[in-house]
């Protein structure tokens, strides 16, 4: 099999595997369901079917094959720039049923194009990148699709096996783990599907800290609330407290007392698990926490050494493990379980400084604003990042159960608002060190 052939069949794969879950996400309600907005934050399921297939068409049957646009008059309905999530319902979306057409048609012209793809001669074809771009693209939207089902009332329609429980060593992990300081490289030039904002490698100077060995936990979470972390502004920054106090927060999204802590997942309800990553925080939650404890939100360039610096051989792996793509044993992604795995889970997984669980299980939102790195360039569209750039997003990482494989890498930045909850977020906190430690 030549290169071009082991490219061919991992990016027809990944196509498939995208397809198989959005298939997933949008069989098991019925067409009632997928045109009613469960959210006003977010997209009716139907306009998520039929935008992928959209942005499929577009980049890969319009702008690699140079074909001509199959449906130009539904282009402006499918625009995410065009049309904000709360407009998205009163649109004339294409009917599931049609959706579910288009969608097919155009993956038919795309697995024709990929058969005869060389894969050079143009940077969008280059090692693959339009096609991963997609598979990624359609497995971010997965993920919304999830996050939607998760903000939806009714009957569970979803269902998985529960993560494998925490192993026998978990309970007598140290608190915190030792970061050396020094430069370490930071972003990547090399990762072929990499997105923009991922670009370039840079070296980054970071002083020693430490930093929590696994995710903040529901129990550890559950003493803020009852120390009456919601009620003392001295935690929480001013907008924070501001929005707390517009918003009513007193605990997790989907939390609720019923004389225990009791959580919603996905249509069901049961009391919370005291050794699970905490899970539908803000960043305005996870920032107050983390002054509560007297520690603060990691950088997002401490977030990065930790997962990725080797200091035995001073390089940058691509995962905490190494360079090795994930797999069930290192890390819990891909919605093969619908929740996060125990903190201390996936020992195997472990980065060289010995934090847990830094891919996968929940996103980690970091104390950082969502910037490009020295050299950025916008490719290949403005909208995937550079839009977005500036104070008002904080940046997550790491991923989270909800996250693809095929969308996650330890150079990988993801933004949001930092009053968001409905994404998939926890959170871990950091100290620096102090002088003797240097
Ligand atoms: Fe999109």
């Amino acid at each position: 099999m030549t290169d071009n052939d082991a490219l061919r069949e991992r990016i027809a794969a990944e196509l498939l595997a995208a397809r198989d879950r959005t298939t997933q996400l949008t069989s098991v309600v019925d067409d009632a369901d997928l045109i009613r907005q469960h959210s006003p934050i977010m997209s009716p399921l139907v306009w998520d079917l039929a935008h992928v297939a959209n942005q499929e068409e577009l980049w890969l049957l319009r702008e690699v094959g140079g074909r001509t646009p199959m449906h130009p008059e539904i282009d402006p309905l499918y625009d995410a720039f065009e049309h904000p999530r709360a407009e998205r319902p009163a649109l004339p979306l294409l009917a599931p049923i049609e959706a579910r057409g288009y969608g097919h048609e155009v993956r038919g012209r795309v697995m024709d194009l990929l058969e005869k793809e060389r894969f050079s001669g143009t940077r969008l074809t280059e090692g693959g990148f339009a096609f991963g771009m997609i598979a990624q693209h359609e497995q971010q939207h997965d993920e919304t699709m999830l996050a939607t089902h998760q903000l939806r009332t009714g009957p569970a329609a979803l269902s998985a096996p529960p993560p494998p429980p925490a192993p026998a060593d978990a309970a007598t992990l140290p608190a915190e783990v030792f970061v050396p300081g020094g430069p370490f490289t930071m972003g990547t030039s090399t990762e072929p599907w990499a997105l923009d904002n991922e670009r370039p490698a840079h070296a980054v100077d970071v002083p020693p800290f430490y930093l929590d060995t696994t995710p903040v936990t529901n129990a550890a979470y559950a003493e803020f609330i009852a120390d009456g972390g919601y009620d003392d502004p001295r935690w929480w920054t001013p907008d924070g407290w501001a929005h707390r106090q517009r918003a009513g927060l007193i605990a997790p999204l989907f939390w609720r007392w019923e004389g225990e802590w009791v959580q919603v997942t996905f249509g069901l309800s049961a009391p919370v698990i005291p050794n699970e990553p905490v899970l539908h925080v803000s960043w305005y939650e996870a920032d107050a926490y983390a002054r509560w404890a007297g520690r603060r939100l990691p950088t997002e360039a401490e977030w990065e050494k930790a997962a990725r610096h080797d200091t035995a051989t001073g390089r940058s792996r691509r995962f905490p493990w190494g360079d090795a793509d994930p797999t069930p044993e290192v890390a819990n992604l891909g919605q093969r379980h619908l929740r996060p795995a125990p903190a201390g889970s996936y020992p195997a997984g472990a980065a060289p400084c010995g934090a847990r669980q830094l891919i996968g299980d929940v996103w980690e939102w970091t104390s950082s604003d969502f910037e490009p790195y020295p050299g950025f360039t916008a490719w290949p569209y403005k909208e995937y990042s550079e839009v977005f750039f500036g104070p008002e997003y904080k940046v997550l990482r790491g991923g989270a159960f909800s996250v693809s494989p095929v969308a996650c890498r330890g150079t990988f930045r993801n933004w949001d608002y930092p009053i968001r909850r409905q994404i998939f977020a926890g959170f871990r906190t950091a100290r620096s060190a102090p002088p003797e430690a240097r």
